[in-house]
């Protein structure tokens, strides 16, 4: 395809083949200026790229490179400083920066689209974008891992009910349950690391499909634009959107990280679990009710997700069962990357804003860790290390003594021994040692345990990891 716009023609992209311009509404629904112009910093650098490596070449001369080069920072800078005149009848950014680089430097800039087209101009530009936000989203993931981390610091022998089902399984430290999110946005950011590395090779000189015909330089430009090596096949090249795919499969499941936090975050800061105290910050008002504190960050970042999955989903629809190698469709894969990865950095940044300034209700979480019979595993325990009982008998006698509980409507510690021995003859008063919640998580202390050493533990290896 030749790119070189000739306003004097009926048709003044395709110029000679076309009797006709396009119909209004075939521009409406073909031009994409509208929101690709946000590749034009990544548009301007493949170009620049480009032209220097046509000129070491010996395909252009060295001096219309370097009319092409400073033309393209004149472009740059206008878009950067609002004064450029996009055209929705140029269709995208590529055209529009050429038009405009024809208009500043002349007949030079129709020679920039030698050995390029915009099938391998538009992997370029999208991969480095996408590649930018890869880096974003591991920078935005460490701030959030290390606000995690310090809230485990600070309550790394604070204890909590840890749930199962939403019902109070076992007592927890509070650091420990911090740095289970910390794990799950390591795995995170590891995604985004490991779908950068992949999706660094560079299309650039793949052409429209097939490759080209001049003598270019591919290892050049892959290493101007801080590839690791050119792609290897041009079919593949400008076909492939695997990296897009990729961002939005690690987005996602980050996303599903962080609503997970978030459903917590509102169940915790409810009237009836009063774990944490959300501050004023991230929370809002009600209009009719005076007493309301509502946690409407934590809300959307529970429904963000929606929008992530829902661009994940955009975007195999577009590519499953698209035949070799570019089809227009593919053009319906930015509009959904970029709102995802908007909507990422701003999730990542708010979570890591609430996580920094959340306050957890140390007596509320101890209160609450003593309750439900939290530490009836430890009673199982203690009649089979002390008793010499079967775990699955052990099971059974500690469930005679939480119904027994129940019943009196107690906690297990203030049973008393009479009442134990009447269920089992054994147990004696040393008992008591392992009731208490405080006693139950320092004997955690199994590698990856709750025990507060192990929390600490893991804490010092998550800073030296994030320093
Ligand atoms: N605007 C197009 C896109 O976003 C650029 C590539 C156009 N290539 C083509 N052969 N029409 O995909």
């Amino acid at each position: 395809m030749t790119a070189s716009p000739d306003i004097k023609s009926a048709n003044h992209m395709w110029g000679g083949r076309f009797a006709e311009g396009p119909d209004a509404i075939m521009q409406a629904i073909n031009a994409s200026i509208g929101f690709d112009k946000r590749l034009y910093a990544q548009d301007i650098a493949g170009s620049r790229a480009h032209a220097a490596m046509l000129a070491a070449t010996g395909i252009i001369t060295p001096s219309d490179a370097e009319a092409i080069g400073e033309g393209l920072l004149t472009v740059l800078s206008e878009i950067e400083t609002g004064a450029f005149p996009f055209r929705t009848d140029l269709e995208d950014i590529h055209m529009n920066v050429e038009n405009r680089l024809k208009e500043i430097v002349g007949t030079p800039a129709g020679r920039l689209h030698t050995a390029r087209s915009r099938n391998d101009q538009v992997a370029v530009d999208f991969r480095l974008w996408v590649r930018d936000q890869c880096d974003a989203a591991i920078a935005g993931l460490t701030l959030l891992m290390r606000a995690f981390v310090a809230q485990a610091e600070a309550g790394a022998d604070w204890v909590m009910p840890g749930f199962t089902h939403l019902q109070t399984a076992q007592p927890v430290t509070w650091g420990h349950h911090m740095l289970a999110y910390v794990e799950m946005f390591a795995r995170d950011r590891s995604r985004f690391e490991d779908a950068r590395q992949r999706m660094n090779e560079c299309p650039l000189g793949a052409a429209a499909l097939a490759g080209t015909g001049f003598a270019i330089d591919r290892q050049m430009t892959a290493r101007a634009l801080g590839f690791d090596r050119p792609t290897a096949n041009s079919l593949d090249s400008v076909s492939d959107r695997d990296f897009a795919l990729e961002f939005l499969a690690a987005s996602s499941i980050c996303a599903m990280h962080l609503s997970r936090f978030a459903e917590e975050l509102v169940i915790w800061s409810s009237a009836q679990f009063r774990f944490v105290r959300l501050s004023d910050k991230w929370t809002t008002g009600s209009s009719i009710m005076p007493q309301k504190k509502n946690p409407d960050a934590a809300e959307l970042l529970r429904a963000k997700i929606g929008r992530i999955l829902g661009a994940t989903v955009a975007l195999f629809t577009v590519m499953k069962g698209l035949p070799l190698t570019y089809s227009k469709d593919m053009q319906e894969d930015k509009e959904q990357v970029f709102d995802a990865a908007d909507t990422l950095m701003l999730c990542l940044a708010a979570m890591t804003g609430m996580v920094g300034d959340m306050t957890a209700n140390r007596a509320v979480l101890a209160a609450a860790a003593a309750s439900g019979f939290s530490t009836a595993t430890d009673l199982a325990d203690w009649l089979v290390r002390e008793l010499g009982l079967p775990f699955r008998e052990a099971h059974h006698v500690t469930g005679t003594l939480v119904a027994l509980a129940e019943a009196k409507g107690c906690d297990l510690p203030d049973l008393s021994i009479a009442e134990m021995c009447a269920v089992h003859p054994g147990i004696n008063p040393s008992v008591y040692s392992v009731l208490g919640v405080e006693n139950s998580v320092r004997s955690r202390q199994s590698y990856g345990g709750t025990a507060p050493d192990q929390v600490r533990a893991q804490v010092a290896r998550w800073q030296k990891a994030l320093a």
